[in-house]
């Protein structure tokens, strides 16, 4: 479908996004250069002075708003904000019908479900920037054609994940490319490690296709650049940063990749456990 299709389709429709940081405002950009009227878009964060002067330098002071507003009144509302935030939103002003999309990462759908109203939807994506090139990739669950219209108008292509240990994964596939451009590895032990999550998850089969896209050999930094640089693109305690120190240490890069799916789980549980005890601190 192309893109003026897409946007026939979304005619009327109003999408929110909450959280205007890092992949925020990726996502905001190309909904306005791929056509969405910026009528049409609604802008939320939590108030930081920078954050509003990112959204006047790219022009969308016009789409910023309140939260409760833009929840109560978005057909489409996009949550990008960290997951240790997402107890600040008021999930139950979301008007009957809407659809929430939350691309926070390790937030399983189960508990989506009871922070907001509407119609629940995970996806998540490769970095901002990407898709700030139009080279981004997504993946949702569960599979939903409003979503897909949503991420196809950002200008991503979508692979299919049909349980949510996938969407994880990909979570997992998507820090690839950073630690590739970064690392001198074995080629063989990269390719067997990713074919032996391809067999487990087949997202991969089309993720690896993307992975090789993006990281040409030629591309490779600088072995004196490459430290530095893996500890710019690694957030402290993440999922990159705990698959390289497994490589650091003289791991294999399967070992590494489980490592990330471990990882992931930890911040799973770490955040369950946080908003239960937050929730039960609010009642
Ligand atoms: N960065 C990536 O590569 C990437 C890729 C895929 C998925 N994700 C997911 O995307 C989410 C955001 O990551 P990020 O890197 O963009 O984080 P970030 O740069 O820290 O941005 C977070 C944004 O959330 C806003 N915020 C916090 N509390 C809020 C509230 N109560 N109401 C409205 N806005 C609120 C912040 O507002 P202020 O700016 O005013 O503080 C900020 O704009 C995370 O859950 C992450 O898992 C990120």
């Amino acid at each position: 479908m192309n893109k003026n299709s897409l946007l026939e389709d979304f005619y009327g429709a109003t999408i929110g996004i909450i959280g205007f940081g890092h992949l925020g405002h990726s996502l905001a950009v190309p909904l306005v250069r791929n056509g969405l009227p910026k009528e049409r878009l609604m802008i939320s964060h939590r108030g930081s002075e920078a954050t509003r002067n990112h959204a006047v330098k790219l022009g969308l002071e016009s789409c910023l708003t309140d939260t409760p507003v833009l929840m109560s009144r978005a057909d489409i509302i996009i949550v990008a904000t960290r997951p240790q935030d997402v107890l600040s939103l008021p999930g139950d002003v979301v008007k009957p019908g809407s659809l929430v999309i939350s691309c926070m990462a390790g937030l399983p759908i189960d508990l989506l479900k009871t922070i907001f109203r509407g119609d629940v939807r995970r996806m998540m994506c490769s970095g901002p920037d990407t898709i700030l090139e139009g080279r981004g990739v997504a993946t949702m669950y569960p599979a939903d054609p409003r979503t897909d219209d949503v991420l196809r108008l950002m200008g991503m292509r979508i692979f299919g994940s049909s349980f949510e240990e996938e969407l994880d994964s990909f979570t997992v596939g998507i820090c690839i490319p950073a630690i590739l451009l970064n690392m001198r590895l074995d080629e063989d032990d990269v390719k067997s490690a990713i074919l032996g999550m391809e067999r487990r998850y087949p997202v991969y089969g089309a993720l690896r296709g993307w992975i090789e896209e993006v990281t040409p050999p030629d591309l490779a930094l600088d072995t004196d650049d490459r430290r530095a640089n893996l500890e710019n693109v690694s957030t402290k305690g993440g999922i990159t940063q705990a698959m390289t120190s497994v490589l650091l240490e003289g791991g294999s890069f399967g070992a590494a990749l489980r490592r990330g799916m471990e990882r992931g789980q930890e911040i799973t549980d770490a955040i369950r456990a946080e908003i239960m005890t937050s929730s039960k601190r609010a009642v």
